[in-house]
């Protein structure tokens, strides 16, 4: 079976870490983390990294930093993986489900500014697949209302709009290197701060509510509990693994890309003829060949596509279940029909295999498997 995920270290991640254990800083903090966000930040090019053990953690610290009191509300897309909008939820807010755009299945910012209302406090936009969700106009749309921008960018380490890099138009940013991101660890990621008036109170969150950065740097004598806050901080044995991963980041994207392209190119008259939807890039974004997927007509041709590529020998899985008609979305409110978008991308949309263990017979196989699928 081919897989549809699996996470290579054919660099220095190993090495890395076996010097993180003999060096003997295991917890946070410590120099392979200094490392990692260092180079983070470059990716970036303004802003500071802050490693954190998860995405989900990431965007709970913005969701502290936003101080949510009850009734304020955090407008999110439907169309996102739970943390998006669970992270607000145990922090106090309230999600408010907003529907993604039919073309890219990005959250659509006509319906964003139409759920705008005096509760709101923040809007988080994912950026699906890598794929830029016009982060200057939600940005815009942002700074018009005094809210807070946050951007989701588990898919989108060096993405760009318009030649901007993506997780540098919010407030904040978050990055995940779950073991299905581009470059993993296993478990991490980071929150980016690029409004750096949040940085120092981002620190004491991250360390469980105490100034202990301070102290770390030599700036107070000891360090106390200043804020309420967790435990966020990543092992520095894990960012070991990710510095690793970091050096290896621009050949892990080239080969990432060159998938990505034969799937495009190979599948498009199949895909024409099947009236079968491939990615649809908008000219200004530069993506991270970060999933490519296909969507089909309803969810009946989705289950039986799995399965005839599963016969094949091809592993390839569904994504998102639009999140307002979840158990959580619909004692939220949420009802059939309000996101319908996201309703179909949820039954219809199939993600092919893509990682940096797939040989090009891998690749052959893949296509010719869906070519086979006749409707
Ligand atoms: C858009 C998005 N946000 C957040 C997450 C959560 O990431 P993590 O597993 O690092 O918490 C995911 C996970 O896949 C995701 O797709």
């Amino acid at each position: 079976m081919i897989p549809f995920n699996k996470a290579t270290f054919e660099g220095k991640e190993l090495s890395h870490l076996g010097q993180a254990v003999i060096d003997g800083h295991l917890s946070g903090n410590g120099p392979f983390t200094r490392q990692a966000e260092s180079m983070l930040e470059q990716c970036h090019g303004s802003g500071r990294t802050l490693l954190t053990t998860s995405c989900t953690h990431a965007l709970e610290m913005s969701a502290r930093l936003l101080d949510l009191r009850p009734g304020d509300e955090v407008i999110v897309p439907s169309f996102t993986f739970v943390s998006t909008a669970s992270a607000f939820m145990l922090h106090g807010g309230t999600p408010v489900f907003v529907d993604v755009r039919d073309d890219t299945l990005n959250i659509d910012p006509d319906l964003v500014e139409q759920a705008i209302t005096p509760r709101t406090r923040a809007i988080c936009i994912v950026h699906y697949a890598g794929v830029a969700a016009t982060p200057d106009r939600f940005r815009e749309i942002a700074d018009r209302h005094g809210l807070m921008l946050i951007e989701d960018n588990a898919h989108g380490l060096l993405g760009t709009h318009a030649g901007r890099l993506l997780g540098t138009f919010g407030h904040l940013s978050t990055l995940s290197f779950h073991e299905t991101k581009n470059i993993t660890c296993g478990e991490g990621g980071a929150l980016h701060v690029n409004d750096l008036g949040l940085l120092e109170r981002a620190e004491i969150l991250r360390e469980k509510g105490t100034d202990r950065s301070r102290f770390l740097r030599g700036q107070v004598d000891k360090y106390t509990w200043v804020d309420v806050g967790s435990s966020w901080v990543l092992s520095d044995l894990l960012a070991a693994l990710l510095v690793g991963q970091l050096e290896r980041f621009p050949d892990i994207q080239a080969r990432r890309a060159s998938v990505w392209q034969r799937y495009d190119a190979a599948l498009a008259d199949w895909a024409a003829a099947l009236g079968v939807r491939s990615p649809h890039i908008p000219p200004q974004a530069g993506h991270t060949s970060h999933m490519y997927f296909l969507r089909l007509s309803d969810l009946d041709q989705r289950t039986r596509f799995i399965a005839h590529l599963k016969e094949r020998g091809v592993m390839a899985v569904f994504h998102y279940q639009p999140l307002h008609l979840s158990a959580v979305g619909v004692r939220l409110g949420g009802r059939s029909g309000q996101c319908p978008v996201s309703e179909l991308a949820g039954d219809t949309l199939v993600r092919l295999p893509l990682h940096n263990a797939l040989t090009d017979s891998d690749v052959d196989r893949v296509l010719s498997s869906v070519t086979s699928f006749r409707g």
